[in-house]
């Protein structure tokens, strides 16, 4: 990490996806669990894609796998936890029932020391580890493993090629993620991120493109673009092309929606605003982390813009891009932030009126400036102020969804209704999850749906032709 931490000029290097192995994998079974961000989602669909490529088919249940993979987070402490607890049942399973079994791990955790150390010493019985900057050497690692029979652990401290071609097994045949950037050169001080996925890379804009035009070809429907900080796309790759260019050669294809996350303030142009504006096929939904509304916190935590322009930036989408919604994260007891901080943050999200909100106590992460901070806030107090956002919140995203109830909505349908298997869901333009009284025909399909009822989290409402 702490070599990470350094940015390079190493030169980045555009390469295919060179992987040919026997089918090793032939007659087994795979299970991989994801954890953390969308990004995370996409690369598991990666390693479910190498796998494949090898004779592995995916199974439902760690008892029947031959081999799981956990696509780890590192964001937050509960994270690691989380991970650290499921280790322990699969330790169990290859202590019982399957001691062929191999486990591995993959994703943010792998890239770090601490982690790797006490995998090293105390998890002898973790089979491989792959870090993120050569995720697409994951066959080779698992083959050394089988042959060598010794755990082998590979984790470079500094981001690899940018690989194209990497073989993936998408989760929907709707709805498709497409890598657009890896990495984050914005060192916000809580954010163990940069370190773990290097500094930026864009992909180019052509395997960009022609990855849309081949999904729209397959009949996708919607692209998300993913990166940390999208906006940020092909700074570190061109002088004359950003996001803005970007969403304007994706929305020229005429797949019908295109998304993308994670947005940052600091390099959201009024170009990009008015981009989205103005096109039907780049859906009116940002997320727009937030963080803080007290200046002085911004500061500490590096976020490169004030509240004021915040405000700015957000009333700007809300009044230019029609039917727009707008959702945000925000770390309470972050060190240093006392209660008028607070209150800063209360305010704003008072006078914001997001849609939604993910709210996080600040976590301490190892290696990062913040985790030095000498100003830490208590538990408790971290708790409380967690409730008391939650709660204002929660007001709002109830009172914008109320706002839905009687219109008729565009919904593109993703599969049944996890509350009624009765029921379809999808979401709408601006994202809103909504339980539809329809059959499963509808699932695939872009359709219009009347809004009957509102909650704070999702919609309900009935298919109209
Ligand atoms: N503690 C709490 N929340 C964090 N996030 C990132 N790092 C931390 C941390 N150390 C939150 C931020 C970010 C979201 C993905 O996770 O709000 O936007
Ligand atoms: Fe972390 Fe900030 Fe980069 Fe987001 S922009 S990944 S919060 S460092």
């Amino acid at each position: 990490m702490i070599d990470a931490k350094k940015r390079n000029n190493n030169k980045i290097n555009y390469v295919k996806y060179n992987v040919s192995l026997d089918k090793f994998g032939d007659g087994k079974k795979f299970f991989v669990r994801t954890y953390g961000c969308q990004m995370n989602e996409h690369d598991s669909e990666k390693i479910k894609g190498m796998l494949k490529s090898v004779g592995y088919v995916e199974c439902n249940s760690v008892e029947t796998a031959d081999i799981v993979i956990l696509n780890t987070c590192a964001i937050r402490e509960n994270a690691h936890d989380k991970v650290f607890g499921f280790l322990g049942v699969l330790k169990h399973i290859k202590d019982t029932t399957n001691p062929n079994l191999l486990i591995g791990i993959c994703g943010c955790m792998s890239q770090e020391k601490v982690v790797i150390d006490e995998i090293m010493n105390k998890y002898k019985y973790v089979d491989f580890v792959c870090g993120t900057h050569n995720l697409d050497n994951l066959l080779n690692i698992i083959k050394d493993k089988i042959d060598s029979n010794t755990q082998q652990i590979e984790v470079l401290s500094y981001e690899g090629d940018v690989v194209e071609g990497v073989p993936v097994v998408r989760d929907s045949i709707y709805s498709a993620w497409v890598d657009i950037q890896y990495g984050c050169d914005k060192f916000c001080t809580y954010c163990i991120v940069p370190y773990t996925r290097g500094k930026q890379r864009s992909r180019t804009k052509e395997s960009i493109i022609d990855e849309v035009k081949k999904l729209k070809e397959d009949g996708y429907k919607e692209v998300t673009f993913l990166g940390q900080n999208v906006n940020a796309y092909g700074k570190d790759l061109y002088t004359d092309y950003n996001l803005a260019n970007l969403l304007k050669d994706a929305s020229d294809i005429g797949i019908e929606r295109i998304r993308f996350v994670t947005s940052h303030p600091w390099d959201f142009t009024e170009e990009m605003v008015d981009v989205i504006a103005s096109r039907d096929n780049i859906m009116p939904y940002i997320h727009l982390p937030l963080q803080s509304g007290s200046n002085k916190v911004l500061k500490l935590m590096n976020r490169r813009y004030t509240r004021e322009e915040y405000l700015k930036l957000y009333n700007s989408i809300r009044s230019k891009i029609k039917n727009s919604s707008v959702t945000t994260d925000i770390i309470v007891g972050f060190p240093g932030e006392t209660e008028e901080d607070f209150q800063e943050t209360l305010d704003l999200v008072n006078e914001c009126k997001f849609d939604g909100a993910f709210t996080f106590a600040f976590s301490k992460r190892e290696n990062t400036p913040a985790a030095l901070m000498k100003e830490t806030v208590s538990e408790e107090v971290k708790m409380d102020r967690l409730h008391r956002l939650n709660e204002v919140v929660n007001k709002y995203s109830n009172e914008r969804n109320k706002a839905y109830e009687g219109q008729i909505v565009k919904c593109l349908v993703i599969g049944p209704s996890d509350k009624d298997d009765s029921k379809v869901c999808g979401y709408t333009e601006n994202m809103k999850l909504v339980n539809i009284d329809g059959d499963k025909s509808l699932i695939g399909q872009i359709v219009n749906v009347k809004i009957t009822d509102a909650k704070s989290f999702s919609l309900d409402g009935v298919y109209v032709k």
